[in-house]
């Protein structure tokens, strides 16, 4: 369930009409509900009530500071893969102990900032990336908090570029060789074995490929233990879909997610995190773009937007499909037509959706792309220069930016011409 809804034949975002928020911030932009945003994130935390955890947002979904704030407000932690990320998190107000560090390829500068700044535990993927990190630590006089991420050998049943959890995929340590590197971990000056890592993808729509999955944590839990570790954490990644298209038979819901997680790994009694990007932010945002030109071309109309693929390229990268709804509701029973919906770019990959059934719609009309809040602001970019486009929040009846577009000069200034040229 999302916040943004016809109200009288006209969008809504809460209790804002969008139209109201495209006059003031100009086309295209991202716009978010901070109750979406809360009401999801809520969902998953009352699904592991009864068991110690923490809800660590993976900001890599959505990583505005506002977002963050938001989210650590109201308890959550943040899943963070990059320097970057991380900095962003402590600059939104994120405690170190409250951040949990993914990824295969953190450098030793990361691991500083981390150790220094303070951090919740590392993820580690690798055993070059352990040794790293034990001397790291050493040289720190710290003592890095660590978890492994094993790889199941699970298929999460999703699109290929976001599976995660097989053995061809480039991450984490196969799961029949973990108890060896947990061995080597204890060896290690400098970390601290406290738990066991798991993410096998990401737009999971079933449940099964996670109980598999949890089902061998389970059981490496009580291996490792036998072996004499420390057992205490369960970081279980996220992953958990969501619903692109309304008439979809939707995926899980947290709530069953949460009796699933208490079914397989429970009994152990270690505290469980979880790590959700697109369930807490994707139906929390849409982006808003307007209509230039309808173009008759060869046995179709294309409908021209402001909006490209620069700044949401899932359909082009994921084949994804994005609800594109108009901002005035159409009248009931109005005749649809198929049009292909592209952005200005100049490639036939800026396309959003061809044959797409749709209102009949003209110049400066407004739609609205649903299920826009996660991987699309973030993996947004300036190519054919094209500033990035603002972001805002709403919460009830008020706006805000918060982050602004752009002028051409604060995007062209940031080039220099050597003084050689
Ligand atoms: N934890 C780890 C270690 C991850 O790699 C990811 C996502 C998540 C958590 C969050 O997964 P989520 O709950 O959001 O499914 N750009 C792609 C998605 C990439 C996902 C990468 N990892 C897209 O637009 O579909």
């Amino acid at each position: 369930m999302d916040h943004f809804l016809y109200r009288d034949g006209v969008l809504y975002a809460e209790d804002i009409p969008v139209s109201e928020i495209a006059a003031k911030v100009g086309t295209p932009f991202y716009l978010y509900s901070s109750a979406t945003l809360l009401r999801h994130f809520t969902l998953f935390d009352d699904a592991l009530d009864g068991m110690p955890h923490l809800v660590c947002f993976a900001m890599k979904s959505a990583s505005n500071q506002a977002i963050l704030k938001l989210l650590a407000d109201a308890g959550a932690g943040m899943d963070v893969v990059s320097g970057g990320e991380y900095m962003r998190a402590k600059a939104a107000g994120v405690p170190g102990d409250k951040i949990v560090f993914s990824g295969i390829g953190k450098t030793a500068d990361e691991m500083r900032l981390a150790l220094e700044g303070g951090i919740r535990q590392f993820n580690v993927e690798s055993e070059p990336e352990m040794q790293v990190l034990s001397a790291v630590a050493t040289q720190l006089g710290k003592t890095a908090p660590i978890t492994v991420r094993v790889n199941p050998d699970v298929d999460a049943k999703t699109h290929a570029k976001i599976a995660t959890g097989r053995k061809e995929d480039k991450f984490g340590i196969p799961i029949a060789r973990a108890r060896d590197v947990y061995a080597l971990a204890a060896s290690l000056p400098g970390l601290k074995v406290i738990g066991i890592d798991v993410h096998i993808g990401s737009q999971l729509t079933e449940l099964a490929p996670f109980e598999a999955a949890y089902q061998k944590v389970a059981e490496l839990t009580e291996q490792l233990r036998a072996d004499g570790h420390e057992i205490t954490r369960l970081d279980l990644g996220g992953g958990l879909g969501i619903p692109y298209t309304r008439s979809n038979e939707a995926p899980p819901l947290p709530t069953e997610y949460g009796a699933l997680i208490k079914n397989t790994v429970g009994h152990l009694g270690c505290e469980i995190e979880i790590e959700p990007g697109r369930l807490i932010s994707g139906n929390a945002g849409i982006m808003v773009s307007k209509v230039i030109y309808v173009k008759s071309g060869e046995g179709r109309d294309f409908l021209i937007l402001d909006g490209a693929m620069n700044d949401l390229i899932r359909p082009a990268m994921y084949e994804a499909y994005h609800d594109i709804i108009p901002v005035i509701e159409p009248a009931p029973g109005v005749d649809q037509q198929p049009y292909d919906i592209v952005g200005p770019v100049c490639e036939s990959g800026d396309t959003f959706a061809k044959q797409r059934d749709m209102p009949p719609l003209k110049a400066d009309d407004l739609v609205a792309f649903r299920s826009a809040g996660a991987y699309g602001a973030v993996m947004s970019s300036e190519y054919n220069t094209r500033p990035l486009i603002p972001e805002v929040l709403v919460q009830g009846d008020q706006f805000a930016v918060i982050r602004p577009r752009p002028t051409f000069d604060e995007m062209i200034n940031r080039d220099t011409i050597p003084e050689w040229l």
